[in-house]
């Protein structure tokens, strides 16, 4: 075959399959069978093999994984990925109808109404029709490249379909990565099969999935996914919700075949009573379902409040419950040492997924609900929460057991425990393995020193082979001493070396949050950074002065100061710091007016570029983009304008002058 002949059978190959995912992902009405399928797939395959000049990004064999990754990059949205205010019955839905009518002034409201998808939030782009980038929703503003990842997601088109509407100069979509239950049922077989923890349930499977650095193995997963929203587009124009979940299958976006549009909120309570019902028999998980006024003016002049729209509710299903049997209680350790009592089910199914475990909190919570090994219980599972027991069931003429209670000596380490508040705590500190695993894992985590390959298996081993007693350990660690554990070897034993002398140069805040302090997470741990610039002075701090800080409360004014006396904590401090841990110089954030809004810039600018505009912006901590939606704070105008200003008008956007932005950043 001539490279010519070999163009154009590539490029008929291309149009049939793409046509073929269309009939089957998005109208889910196959026409030819799958053998046909891969025959088709199996020739484009070979004639691209023998001419690789001929590969194009777009071509449906550009889905299987692109080499590994060190770390995902970040990625700007085009527009902020917002969240939803939740609603639990049908009273708060009522209320959001009113306080929507109230605010438009009318008497009656179009609504369209959705399954909440129980899966992972992302946002792809297209540009002139070709999917260019995608990430995942991270902070809403800013979140991880996965590229790669979503392009081997199945129903992922790697090019928009010619349809019946044009396809937009740039189209940002937003969707839900999720997993069907049987194929989270079969991934998680697998895992226990190769030793590794399984997923607890499909949303986690589905995040877990897509968020790998090898994207090869994100192709070996089903994964699936449902488009609902348009955060950016040009060169289209929508005027509703219903008029986007028309158009995105048009262009070979899968939509929801469970959509409707509610004339009143009658029913869209109806529509909630029909999804609650058929929720068993999707092959996916929904956790309720989401409203949104349907026209986009009536969006408009709603609004947003900070993080969520005024014009859409989720509407959440009641959780879901069973009747089984705990076998058994046992007692795990925390970071903390706080002993959590964990109940042990026979396997029941709830909602198609099978849980074997269920938490009871704490003493209070088992002796308030009266739960013994052997009793009869109601378990409830509410979307991505650990399982609880809800309730004794009571069984006439039942012998039960005598009642439980938590130990008085850790169950791992032997040391005594005391009673906190609600709370036990084994006061073991780093001596109770399972206080110090806790401990190494969380030090070692992403937001904290960022180990990378210090995971859960190897934390194990160094723990029980006595390798590691304490942090400061793993910056003691000799080369041999990691080769010779089980799969390990000379090459990641050094890859750990360097990880581990990497980390030594961090930021205070990440140091902070890695100590582990009770109460202190990362957002604290940065407020806390910023406050005192030095572990030293942190360390020395009161109770008062530090509720002197805004977010400081006293529960964590207490914790703080309690961790800092602690000699133990002290010494690993100091071991740390003999170790060569050095903190980096901390940029000093200036508070800004400008902080969290969104501009967009159109026309020839006379001060400075479009680009040293856009970082002006960012560097004050606002988000520059470059299309106009209805998130968009200000649109600046230059010397001839392009259509942006017309939509920005539409929409009723805030438009400034250049001179004006100069003085709102201070220039
Ligand atoms: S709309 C402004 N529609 O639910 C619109 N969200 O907080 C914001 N979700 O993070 C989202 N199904 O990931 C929308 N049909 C649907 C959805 C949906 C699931 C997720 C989304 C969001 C969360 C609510």
């Amino acid at each position: 075959m001539t490279k010519e002949e070999a163009k154009k059978r590539i490029e008929e190959l291309r149009k049939q399959i793409n046509h073929h995912n269309y009939l089957y992902y998005v109208l889910n009405r196959p026409e030819i069978s799958d053998a046909e399928y891969d025959r088709l797939m199996a020739e484009l395959i070979s004639l691209e093999s023998q001419f690789p000049d001929l590969i194009t990004p777009d071509s449906p064999t550009q889905k299987i994984g692109a080499p590994p990754k060190e770390e995902f990059g970040k990625i700007d949205h085009l527009a902020p990925m917002l969240s939803l205010d939740s609603c639990l019955d049908e009273k708060e839905v009522e209320d959001f109808d009113r306080r929507v009518k109230r605010e438009l002034g009318v008497d009656n409201v179009e609504y369209v109404v959705e399954p909440k998808f129980d899966g992972l939030s992302v946002e792809l782009v297209y540009e002139k029709g070709v999917f260019v980038r995608g990430s995942t929703r991270g902070d809403g503003l800013v979140g991880e490249d996965v590229t790669d990842n979503l392009k081997t997601v199945r129903p992922v088109p790697l090019k928009l379909r010619e349809g019946k509407v044009k396809i937009p100069d740039l189209l940002a979509v937003r969707g839900e990565v999720v997993m069907k239950i049987k194929d989270f049922e079969k991934l998680n077989e697998e895992m226990v099969r190769r030793g590794e923890p399984p997923f607890a349930n499909p949303r986690n499977a589905a995040s877990g999935s897509l968020r790998q650095l090898d994207s090869k193995i994100t192709a070996e997963r089903k994964l699936d996914i449902f488009f609902y929203d348009i955060l950016a587009v040009e060169g289209v124009k929508l005027n509703s919700q219903w008029e986007v979940l028309s158009t995105l299958p048009e262009w070979g976006l899968k939509v929801s075949s469970d959509i409707r549009k509610c004339k009143n909120i009658e029913e869209v309570y109806k529509y909630h009573h029909e999804m609650e019902e058929k929720r068993e028999a999707l092959d996916f998980e929904i956790d309720g379902i989401v409203v949104k006024v349907n026209q986009f003016e009536y969006q408009s002049r709603l609004g947003i409040k900070t993080r969520s729209p005024r014009w859409a509710v989720a509407y959440k299903f009641k959780p879901k419950e069973e009747v089984t049997r705990i076998k058994d209680i046992i007692v795990q350790v925390g970071r903390t040492g706080i002993l959590t009592p964990v109940a042990i089910l026979e396997p029941v199914k709830i909602g198609g997924v099978t849980v074997t475990r269920a938490t009871l909190h704490n003493q209070d919570e088992i002796d308030r609900k009266d739960v013994r090994i052997g009793d009869k219980v109601v378990v409830i599972r509410a979307g991505d929460v650990i399982p609880e027991i809800k309730a004794r069931v009571h069984v006439e003429g039942e012998k039960r057991r005598e009642k439980y209670h938590l130990p008085n000596k850790c169950p791992v380490c032997g040391a005594d425990v005391v009673r906190e508040g609600a709370y036990y705590r084994c006061t073991g500190g780093l001596s109770c393995t399972a206080q110090l695993k806790e401990s190494l894992r969380h030090f070692a985590s992403k937001g904290a020193m960022n180990i990378e390959g210090l995971g859960k298996k190897l934390v194990d081993k160094f723990v029980d082979e006595g390798i590691i007693r304490s942090p400061v350990d793993l910056y003691h660690l000799e080369k041999e001493q990691i080769a010779k554990l089980e799969g390990m070897g000379d090459k990641s034993a050094q890859n750990l070396l360097d990880s581990i002398e990497k980390s030594k140069e961090i930021e205070l805040a990440r140091f902070i949050y890695a100590l582990g302090i009770p109460l202190v997470g990362e957002h604290l741990a940065r407020v806390l950074a910023q406050h005192y610039k030095s572990l030293e002075k942190l360390a020395s701090a009161t109770e008062e002065e530090l509720m002197q800080i805004k977010e400081i409360g006293p529960e964590s004014a207490r914790s703080i100061v309690r961790f800092f006396r602690q000699e133990g904590n002290r010494k690993v401090i100091e071991g740390l710091l003999k170790a060569g841990i050095r903190f980096k110089e901390i940029k000093v954030e200036k508070p800004s007016k400008i902080a969290g809004l969104k501009f967009v810039f159109t026309g020839k600018l006379e001060s400075f570029s479009r680009e040293e505009a856009k970082r002006m912006v960012e560097e004050l901590g606002g988000i520059a983009s470059s299309s106009v939606s209805r998130e968009t704070d200000y649109l600046v105008v230059g010397e001839d304008p392009g259509s942006k200003l017309e939509k920005a008008k539409k929409l009723g956007i805030k438009i400034i002058t250049e001179k004006e932005f100069k003085e709102l950043i201070g220039k």
